[in-house]
């Protein structure tokens, strides 16, 4: 017995020793040559046998614009150079050829894409397989056996919406999805994951590639960009007007507590809101609200709570820069709407110290926790 078949043996030992009892009669030499004819190398040999693992062809998928290049660039001089006579006003050549600006004939626009060969899909094919297709399904689609009963469901990458990715265009940069995939979601079964950044990139390409033609990195229209810019963080030396004006953003101006809980007395919310003192608001105010979004299981519409600050786990990160990166790019196909533009940096920074604030007092401190809302519920 070669070394290579027995270490692949060794790993699928218990199938080995399975079939072979079953078959009763059945030489070792079969049994070794049944196993190693269907199993694809190691360590993929989880994957039922009749899963495909091998991809033919290589693809073409949306690459950032115009301002990745420049970046790029600055970092690899030799690599990215621009163009002039490129396209219709010049653009980026990458030396290598990943990267290409092409002619679309049928919108008759131009837009850049990116090469991915069928060894890199491959690669990222098996990987996947192995770490991700148990909840995610073998086919990307979300629906793995062990992700069958999860909720928040596991992503489906069949569609184009991707939640915490932090960024305002419509789909993630690779280093803007790398990061969150090895961060995880907490509170979910989305774990952080620990691969080489060779593998997880080889993943990324490859969960891409499952976009459906004219969709997502396969949507010539598609906008790539990266995690929202926070610029500094205007409050350091203040922190109790952070709080303060995040308080009254969080209950006015911005009517976060329409979804999250408020975290005032009705009497309290209507003086910050400058209305009468008998004003009514929503019932249960100290709840969150049950919202509609666009992810599906089977065919149906999931819907989803907006979390309660001081019980919720975050699912992005709770320091105050993730927090402002948050709530700046919203969470897409959810009812957490996109705050950048609509409010300034400033009151998005003081949104991030309050509600940060509210996770320090309160989360995992069940007593103060139930003081504080039990206040505010008798308040009402
Ligand atoms: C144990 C189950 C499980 C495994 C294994 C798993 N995931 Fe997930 N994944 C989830 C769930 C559940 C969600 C949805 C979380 C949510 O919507 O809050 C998710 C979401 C995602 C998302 C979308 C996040 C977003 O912002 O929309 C990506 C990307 C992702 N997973 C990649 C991976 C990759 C890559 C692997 C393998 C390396 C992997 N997952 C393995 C359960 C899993
Ligand atoms: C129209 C409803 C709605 C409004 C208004 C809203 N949110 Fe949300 N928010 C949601 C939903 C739904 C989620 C949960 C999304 C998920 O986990 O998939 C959420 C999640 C969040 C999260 C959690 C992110 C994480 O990492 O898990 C933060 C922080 C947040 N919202 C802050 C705010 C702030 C601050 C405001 C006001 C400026 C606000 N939201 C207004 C619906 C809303």
């Amino acid at each position: 017995m070669k070394p290579a078949s027995l270490s692949l043996l060794s790993i699928v030992g218990g199938l080995v020793i399975a079939l072979s009892s079953f078959q009763g009669d059945a030489s070792e030499d079969a049994t070794e040559h049944e196993a190693s004819a269907h199993v694809p190398d190691a360590p993929h040999v989880r994957a039922p046998l009749n899963i495909n693992l091998v991809i033919d062809e290589g693809t073409w998928l949306r690459a950032p614009g115009e301002e990745w290049f420049a970046a790029q660039a600055e970092l690899d001089l030799e690599r990215y150079s621009y163009d002039e006579d490129l396209g219709d006003e010049g653009g980026w050549k990458d030396a290598r050829g990943a990267f290409e600006l092409r002619y679309d004939e049928e919108e008759e626009e131009y837009a850049y894409w990116q090469w991915i060969s069928a060894a890199q899909l491959t690669r990222g094919r098996q990987d996947f397989v192995q770490y991700c297709s148990s909840c995610h399904g073998f086919e990307g689609d979300g629906y793995g056996r062990s992700g069958q009963h999860l909720r928040p469901a596991p992503r489906s990458f069949l569609q184009k919406n991707f939640k915490f990715a932090k960024v305002i265009s419509t789909l993630p940069s690779d280093a803007a999805l790398m990061r969150l995939v090895k961060r995880g979601l907490a509170g979910t079964p989305m774990l952080p994951w620990d691969l080489s950044d060779e593998q997880l990139y080889d993943i990324l390409q490859y969960i891409k590639s499952l976009s459906p033609p004219g969709e997502g990195w396969r949507d010539i229209f598609t906008e790539i960009g990266e995690v929202v810019e926070s610029g500094e963080d205007p409050w350091q030396s203040d922190a109790k007007g952070a709080l303060k004006r995040g308080e009254l953003v969080y209950h006015e101006v911005a009517s976060c507590y329409l979804c999250h809980p408020g975290y005032v007395t009705p009497t309290n919310l209507a003086a910050l809101r400058g209305e009468d003192a008998g004003t009514k608001y929503r019932d249960n105010l100290t709840l969150p609200v049950l919202k509609e979004s666009s992810y599906e299981v089977l065919g149906r519409p999931t819907k989803i709570l907006p979390p309660d600050f001081t019980w919720h786990q975050m699912r992005a990160g709770t320091s105050t820069l993730d927090l402002f990166e948050t709530i700046a790019a919203g969470i897409k196909g959810t009812a957490m709407p996109q705050w950048k533009d609509a409010l300034s940096d400033r009151d998005i920074w003081a949104l991030a110290h309050y509600v940060k604030g509210l996770i320090k007092k309160y989360k995992d401190q069940p007593t103060k926790r139930a003081a504080f809302m039990g206040g505010l519920r008798q308040g009402q």
